[in-house]
């Protein structure tokens, strides 16, 4: 766990406030003094006249030393010689809005010495609590996927184990998705996290993980289960688990995949 500045924490309580009152069925924000839209004047006053706008040469052009925030993001992941350091290069980044709303910092989980490595999207609610991706109902579900086919996180054989990291690593606001800024911004942290681990093949948990590294806005359900290359290891595309819990039919494609990732694993021992 992290902690909080106090200001951090008022935002935190301000979240919790409004998310409680759209739970209650809140889509309106009214004033605290009654208006009477009866008896409202029939006309609105004409809107004063706008001052005229500026030339477009006198326009405020954008500050020529103004950080671009992907040159950043790729010189600190690229400077990040371990985990370690490479999880403390993102908790220094600060030029994803993200950060502000979210409590942790959702790094990863599993054995980093494992085959395969898996890249989901985004922290979810219980994952920004716990500060550990999948932990969620959809994690339960990705363990339980796994499992099926002998490997799973906790498992300390190499080629039995997982590592699971995701594409943000903070929870975006009411699980939106994210952005395509954010996206790139963090992409050069995923490509070094991959680097760092070298697994032998990558799986893209879902339409965010396959966009963002296959840098495509192909579906998903076209996209899964082939096999593509991402630099230079093999990578599978494959249904999210959240997208699974909706729509359990698509579960078998999900079967299919994993049983093609088991064949794949056997064949490049
Ligand atoms: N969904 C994801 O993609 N990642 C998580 O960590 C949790 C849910």
């Amino acid at each position: 766990m992290t902690t909080m500045a106090p200001w951090q924490t008022d935002w935190h309580i301000a979240r919790a406030t409004l998310e409680w009152q759209l739970d209650m069925g809140v889509n309106e924000a009214i004033c605290d003094a009654p208006v009477n839209c009866y008896d409202l004047p029939q006309k609105r006053e004409a809107p004063q006249a706008k001052a005229p706008a500026a030339p477009a040469q006198a326009r405020a052009e954008p500050a020529q030393d103004a950080p671009d925030p992907i040159a950043l993001a790729r010189h600190a992941a690229e400077s990040a010689q371990d985990l370690a350091a490479l999880q403390a290069a993102l908790a220094a980044y600060d030029h994803c809005e993200l950060k502000l709303g979210a409590r942790n910092l959702v790094f990863a989980d599993g054995q980093p010495n494992a085959r395969v490595m898996i890249i989901g999207e985004a922290p979810g609610r219980e994952e920004d609590r716990q500060g550990k991706p999948f932990v969620g109902e959809a994690g339960q579900l990705l363990d339980r996927m796994f499992a099926a086919i002998g490997m799973g996180r906790e498992n300390p054989d190499p080629a039995k184990a997982v590592y699971i990291t995701n594409i943000l690593p903070w929870r975006p606001p009411q699980n939106r998705d994210p952005s395509s800024d954010e996206r790139a911004m963090m992409r050069p942290f995923v490509q070094r996290h991959i680097e760092l681990i070298d697994p032998d093949i990558l799986i893209l948990m879902g339409r965010i993980s396959a966009g963002t590294l296959l840098d495509t806005t192909e579906g998903i359900t076209r996209l899964r289960g082939q096999w593509r290359d991402i630099m230079g290891r093999p990578c599978l595309p494959m249904l999210h688990p959240a997208y699974l819990l909706r729509n359990p039919p698509m579960k078998r494609h999900a079967w299919a995949d994993l049983l093609s990732l088991q064949a794949r694993l056997r064949d490049t021992t």
